[in-house]
């Protein structure tokens, strides 16, 4: 099964280096990060798990657990996580499945054969506190990938949620917003006090509303 954005996020039951994962119990009402690596003592894989654990304020900040998930058994990750102490300046600060089964990893498609028969891709899910999948990202095994993009899209997910607006390509958290073409003009005004630019009609800029 394909999983979409807006799909209900799978549930399941998988071991972890932080106990027995039951999936929607322990999202409770945060955002989640679920990302995938494709195998234990590589390199990359490695500075990703370092980086996404340095970054823990951060997701803190915005509500947001993480959970990693590599298809090695337990006793692996237990291994690798002194490794990664030890070379990334970081500890890991969240729970990594060990999806030994492919349980999770075919559940959530993360297996792409024409890519390797066994290995997961780096995929990433980024669910909300409803469970539903709110952004999908697959990465080669070749290319480490960006958090700072990751935590990016959250603030981008976040804001539109509470407010009519949308964010523009290379947007950042603090800068101007457009305001969806689904809203007239009279609505705007009432939402958007300080007013907008109109670039078009369809195209109207507006300081960013606060989060
Ligand atoms: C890595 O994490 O370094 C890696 C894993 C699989 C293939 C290539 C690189």
């Amino acid at each position: 099964m394909t999983i979409r954005l807006g799909d209900p996020a799978p549930d399941f039951e998988q071991d972890s280096t932080e106990g027995c994962i039951h999936f929607h119990q322990w999202v409770g009402h945060s955002w989640v990060v679920l990302f995938s690596h494709p195998r234990n003592f590589t390199p990359v894989c490695t500075t990703e798990l370092g980086t996404a654990a340095r970054l823990k304020r951060e997701f803190d900040r915005r509500n947001v657990k993480v959970i990693g998930l590599s298809v090695d058994p337990l006793e692996a990750h237990e291994r690798w996580i002194g490794d990664i102490a030890e070379t990334q300046g970081a500890a890991l600060n969240f729970p990594l499945l060990a999806d030994a089964d492919r349980k999770v990893s075919n559940l959530y498609g993360m297996i792409h054969p024409n890519a390797s028969d066994t290995f997961t891709v780096r995929s990433v899910f980024v669910i909300d506190p409803n469970k539903k999948v709110r952004l999908i990202l697959t990465y080669p095994a070749s290319t480490g990938r960006n958090f700072e993009e990751i935590l990016r899209v959250i603030a981008s997910l976040q804001l539109t949620d509470q407010h009519s607006v949308a964010t523009p390509a290379d947007w950042w958290p603090g800068e101007d917003v457009i305001i969806v073409p689904s809203l007239s003009d009279e609505q705007a005004r009432h939402k958007f006090p300080k007013g907008w630019r109109a670039l078009k009609p369809y195209l109207r800029v507006t300081p960013q509303p606060q989060a």
